[in-house]
């Protein structure tokens, strides 16, 4: 550890003035999480002492009241919507920060988001502000665009995430031989969305918007198209009359597509997050069971303000390290040491799950999800996809489009004339060399499948129903 602070402070002394100090704080962000990765050897958690969710843990959304008109003015003006807009488009394809990627009517993600909370001011005259989390990956581009925002009736800030630097396996060193980012943007990494409490607090914005009397923050990943402000949510924070729950977690009921994803438990006396990565691996199929751990994290997080103030202050995160290994384009191996948001959830007090529908859960990770949300399967009301009344069931289409051909977000546009009817659609999967003529129409199951080395062109105006098709096969 005393070796890797030397480094640190040799490549904060390559950079001068004010610029410098801010290096040197995060540096010493970085050495706390490094000093923690090299001291907690095994597993964070003892598997046998997972107890079983008492029945209050979580709440069903169903149950939950709508506020009064009457009181949504001043319930609004408590609330600040943070989204964590650090992250890039790459595994999509694309360049720039994931925010400014067109998902539906030109619009992306930034836009709907916008939208929403614009729609929100105006139709109850309040002043909801939104703050976007960024990395120094998606800053520069993320202050460009959100200048058009500017005549718009809402309020914008920003804050940077930290940027770590990456280490290699081997040496347990930084690779970087400067502190000047831009000159080796390969040797620096921002460590995940844990990161937000500490960044927002030292932001200046945390202690801004208590002082402003605000109460809650509802932070949600920028991609999930279904991370909406709900009243009713910020009802249960706002009004419960006993116990105002500190940190909600909206969790949703898990199916077999995401066994992956991090659950609730109950675990000495408090709920937590587990994710994947903390379960000893002779339990992973036991956390992967979606009987015992019937739910899993959105991400939509709301959040009391003064808590966070208060957990910064006494230093009590403690969020459990992720360790994420990588190869660099060059050869080279290198760990990133990250953290999650949820994983805070133990130091809150009155932690609660609340069990919300799927459709807070929208999230657009890969092409098949933008062809979903891209689709006449949702309509776009004030910035919120909402599911068509005319789907039969509120279920969505199980798709997988092969990645060769179209992962990338430009690809996947170019073989599609338009965005094929998916409405009475249950399952598509698509492989090879496909493009797909205007009017397209799916119903039910539908497997295409070119071969290596063959094409299928669907022609304009088809119904595939219930349907496969190989080869090099006539429709
Ligand atoms: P990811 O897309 O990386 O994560 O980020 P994921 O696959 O959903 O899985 P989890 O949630 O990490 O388990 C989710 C959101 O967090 C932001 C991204 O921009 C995205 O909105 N993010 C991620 C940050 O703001 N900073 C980070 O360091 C990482």
């Amino acid at each position: 550890l005393l070796l890797l602070q030397k480094e640190l402070d040799n490549l904060a002394n390559t950079i001068q003035g004010v610029k410098k100090e801010h290096v040197k704080k995060e540096f010493e962000g970085f050495s706390e999480l490094f000093r923690r990765f090299l001291d907690e050897s095994g597993p964070s958690l003892d598997w046998n002492k997972i107890e079983k969710l008492p029945p209050d843990a979580v709440i069903d959304y169903t149950t939950l009241q709508i506020p009064t008109a009457d009181i949504l003015h001043e319930m609004l003006n408590k609330l600040v919507v943070v989204k964590l807009n650090g992250g890039l488009g790459t595994s999509m394809g694309c360049y720039g920060p994931k925010s400014v990627i067109t998902v539906r009517n030109d619009l992306t993600f930034l836009d709907l988001t916008v939208q929403q909370i614009e729609h929100l001011n105006k139709t109850y005259k309040v002043n909801v502000p939104l703050v976007l989390m960024n990395s120094f990956n998606t800053d520069e581009d993320t202050e460009k665009v959100i200048r058009k925002y500017k005549n718009l009736n809402i309020e914008i800030h920003t804050f940077n995430q930290s940027c770590y630097p990456r280490i290699n396996r081997d040496s347990l060193m930084p690779i970087a031989k400067s502190a000047q980012i831009d000159d080796n943007l390969e040797a620096w990494y921002p460590p995940g969305h844990g990161d937000f409490y500490l960044s927002f607090q030292n932001s200046g914005l945390l202690d801004k918007f208590v002082a402003e009397g605000r109460d809650y923050c509802f932070i949600s990943n920028i991609d999930n198209l279904g991370a909406t402000v709900d009243l009713r949510i910020l009802n249960v924070l706002l009004n419960s009359n006993d116990k105002n729950p500190e940190f909600v977690m909206e969790v949703t009921d898990k199916t077999k597509a995401d066994v992956k994803g991090g659950t609730l438990i109950h675990y000495e006396n408090r709920l937590r997050l587990l994710e994947i990565a903390q379960v000893p691996k002779e339990h992973v199929e036991d956390f992967k069971s979606v009987k015992t751990f019937k739910f899993f994290n959105t991400n939509n997080l709301w959040i009391k303000l003064s808590a966070i103030q208060r957990v910064v202050r006494e230093d009590s995160l403690n969020l459990e390290i992720i360790v994420n290994n990588k190869i660099l384009e060059k050869g080279l191996n290198i760990i990133q040491l990250e953290t999650a948001v949820g994983a805070a959830m133990k130091s809150f007090r009155n932690g609660i799950g609340i069990n919300v529908p799927r459709s807070r859960f929208l999230p657009v990770k890969k092409t098949s999800d933008l062809l979903l949300v891209m689709s006449n399967l949702y309509n776009l009301k004030h910035g919120s996809l909402l599911m068509s009344p005319q789907r039969m069931f509120p279920t969505t289409p199980l798709v997988k489009l092969g990645d060769n051909h179209f992962s990338k977000v430009q690809e996947f546009l170019n073989r599609f004339a338009n965005i094929p009817d998916l409405l009475e659609l249950d399952h598509l999967t698509v492989s090879g060399d496909v493009t797909f003529g205007r009017g397209v129409s799916f119903k039910g199951t539908v497997i295409i499948i070119a071969n290596h080395g063959d094409r299928i062109d669907i022609p304009s105006g088809a119904i595939l129903e219930n349907k496969i098709v190989s080869g090099n096969m006539r429709i």
